[in-house]
């Protein structure tokens, strides 16, 4: 039987694993497919022999200390093709778990609005929470600082506009700001039709909303 490569996670937390793996002469990983992106890092020179899907071989040089990248989706066998040990370092970006909690309240958010849900919009904000309208006296539109004057501001959206649709949106996630992307129909008490594009760009502390600073076109006729 082929000895087997030795993995030693040295770390692994909400956004990388970092895996040191040994290799006696002839040892081997076994077949894996790789479901992140990763790095390599040798901290030796060495020649590595791959086994590829559909019975191909392959060599691969390391360069102690040179690195390289793949993406996810890698499917092979290492082995270690030359006569000494040989260990490499491998660097996984596994996921971003606060990113992807941001990205669930932004579409929880939008369904909440849809919904028109006050408690529910509430819920996705942060305790010290604001509200800049698309339109107001300032430079800023009109802003509604705190959980109390965000959340009337919000209620009062919902008299404002009897029928209210948020639909085509996308939203995303970088760092601590967010974007949300929607097209908004409605009509509001008089009778009048609405139907513009718009977006929010958000701030997040923690999960949760601190800032919802919203844009709309303007419709010209
Ligand atoms: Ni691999």
């Amino acid at each position: 039987m082929t000895q087997k490569a030795t993995p030693v996670t040295h770390l692994a937390d909400d956004r990388f694993t970092v895996t040191e793996w040994r290799f006696a002469p002839g040892a081997e990983t076994g077949w894996h497919v790789h479901g992140h992106d990763y790095v390599i890092v040798p901290l030796t020179d060495g020649k590595l022999g791959l086994d590829l899907p559909g019975g191909q071989k392959a060599e691969a040089t390391l360069t102690h200390g040179v690195p390289y990248s793949r993406r996810a989706g890698v499917e092979h066998n290492v082995t270690n093709a030359g006569s000494a040990p040989l260990s490499f370092l491998e660097v996984e970006w596994t996921a971003d778990h606060l990113a992807e909690a941001r990205v669930a309240v932004l579409h929880c958010f939008m369904a909440a609005w849809n919904a028109r849900d006050v408690d529910a919009l509430m819920d996705c904000m942060a305790e010290d929470c604001a509200f800049h309208a698309s339109s107001g006296p300032g430079k800023e539109g009109a802003r509604h600082v705190g959980r109390d004057a965000v959340r009337a501001s919000y209620a009062a959206l919902f008299e404002t506009f009897p029928k209210a649709r948020w639909s085509e949106d996308r939203h995303h996630v970088m760092g601590d700001t967010g974007l949300s992307e929607w097209r908004f129909t409605g009509t509001d008490r008089t009778g009048k039709e609405v139907d513009v594009q718009g977006c929010d760009i958000f701030r997040f502390d923690g999960e949760k909303i601190a800032l919802k600073d919203s844009y709309r076109k303007t419709v010209i006729r």
